[in-house]
């Protein structure tokens, strides 16, 4: 085993940066070449990280024989085309979300990582963050009882990436606000709750910000098209139907009009003995004087960091990474489901879920821990102790 991954980074516009300031803060990782088909900006992320090895085809990056594994952070349609490339030149993969334009993509990258025997992972970053942890591990412990439906969303009011760049284009993103944040949200809850196969899906998608040209922000560095500006969802909301029977409700916007004292983008459980609530990380269920609210307070890390440690770590030690490509790929046929307008499902009768707590009073316990090391630390285990 290699005492550090030599890693190169395919597409250095926004993320790519994001990236290889990720590898320039992993002791286990080296940055040694970049891939970027904009001329200014491979030399711009190949003079700010110092990496001498500069490539204008990815192609010329994958023949390089010393090089162990690449990160991708390209426009979604070539997702696909270069982690299959990437595997069959015998490199690893970390590939940026979402994992491809459809499910048939997705499932050919995961063929060829299983023949090529490499570590392939999807940088689905909110399943590394801390509270997305300690989430996970109160769910495990049965500590929200029956969880039987979840609502996952994210909310922006005036975020749509520069029109006309490939972000608000169909035929490169595959989706708007749903491939771009919904992914993040739909992808936590699934992880959640445990359960990727999903029986049904009713949508409806609405595009009625980015036609106007309203709602823009100045993310991404591609270039743009004027010709093509706009033909991709700006808002959109979604019913999933679990195989298990559980339900979960996705909206997502990128523009809208919502009221602005409401949390941004989370994930709610409901469950039969408690319910939990991301972000940040906060428990409610009854207590011995009314309903209780437990907040988790954890330190801010970065979770983008973390996934790439990971990543490494997986890649250097042979270890299945956490966001295993199988559920990505189960995970692919469902998102893009979201992203198209289906009959709405058939009426159903009035449906009660559990016991009230009528009159309980509130009353808050919060939770401070100060240190944290590593994924699945000594202080989670303190944080989960803290919530019986
Ligand atoms: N995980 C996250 O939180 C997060 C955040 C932002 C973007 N992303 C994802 O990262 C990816 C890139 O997004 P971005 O915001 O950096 O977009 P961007 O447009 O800023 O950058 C994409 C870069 O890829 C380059 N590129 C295009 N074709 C290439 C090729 N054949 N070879 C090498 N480089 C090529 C472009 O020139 C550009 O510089 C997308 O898939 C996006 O969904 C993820």
């Amino acid at each position: 085993m290699p005492e550090r991954l030599r890693c190169a980074v395919i597409g250095t516009g926004g993320f790519g940066l994001d990236h290889l300031n990720s590898l320039l803060h992993c002791p286990r990782a080296t940055a040694v070449a970049v891939a970027e088909t904009n001329p200014e900006r491979l030399k711009e992320a190949a003079d700010r990280f110092k990496i001498s090895r500069a490539y204008a085809d990815y192609h010329d990056l994958l023949d390089q024989p010393d090089l162990d594994a690449v990160t991708i952070a390209v426009p979604n349609h070539l997702h696909a085309r270069i982690a299959i490339d990437a595997l069959q030149a015998r490199k690893h993969v970390l590939l940026e979300k979402p994992m491809a334009m459809n499910a048939r993509e997705a499932a050919k990258i995961v063929e060829t990582a299983k023949k090529m025997r490499r570590t392939f992972m999807v940088a689905q970053n909110f399943r590394f963050n801390r509270h997305t942890q300690v989430a996970k591990a109160i769910v495990e412990r049965g500590d929200l009882g029956e969880v039987y439906h979840a609502r996952c969303f994210w909310l922006w009011r005036s975020n749509i990436p520069r029109i006309g760049s490939w972000f608000t284009q169909k035929q490169f993103s595959g989706g708007g606000c749903t491939a771009d944040l919904g992914v993040h949200m739909l992808d936590t809850c699934l992880h959640l709750l445990g359960e990727f196969e999903v029986k049904s899906v009713s949508a409806q998608t609405f595009a009625k910000f980015g036609p106007r040209g309203l709602g823009e922000t100045d993310w991404g560095k591609s270039a743009l098209d004027p010709k093509k500006p706009f033909d991709v969802e700006d808002y959109s909301v979604a019913l999933l139907k679990l195989k298990s029977g559980r339900t979960v409700s996705l909206e997502v916007s990128w523009a809208g009009h919502h009221a602005p004292d409401t949390r941004e983008y989370g994930v709610d459980l409901h469950g039969t003995t408690a319910g939990l609530s991301l972000y940040p990380a906060r428990l409610f269920r009854p207590g011995p004087n009314g309903f209780e609210t437990i907040q988790l307070s954890l330190p801010i890390v970065s979770h983008n960091e973390d996934r790439i440690h990971h990543f490494v770590a997986c890649a250097l030690e042979g270890k299945k990474p956490l966001v295993a490509p199988e559920e990505s790929l189960r995970f692919s046929s469902c998102w893009t489901r979201s992203t198209r307008p289906q009959p709405p499902a058939r009426k159903r009768g009035p449906v009660s879920f559990g016991e009230r707590t009528a009159g309980a009073r509130p009353s808050d316990r919060i939770f401070r821990f100060t240190f944290w090391k590593g994924l699945f630390s000594r202080s989670q285990g303190l944080v989960l102790a803290a919530c019986r």
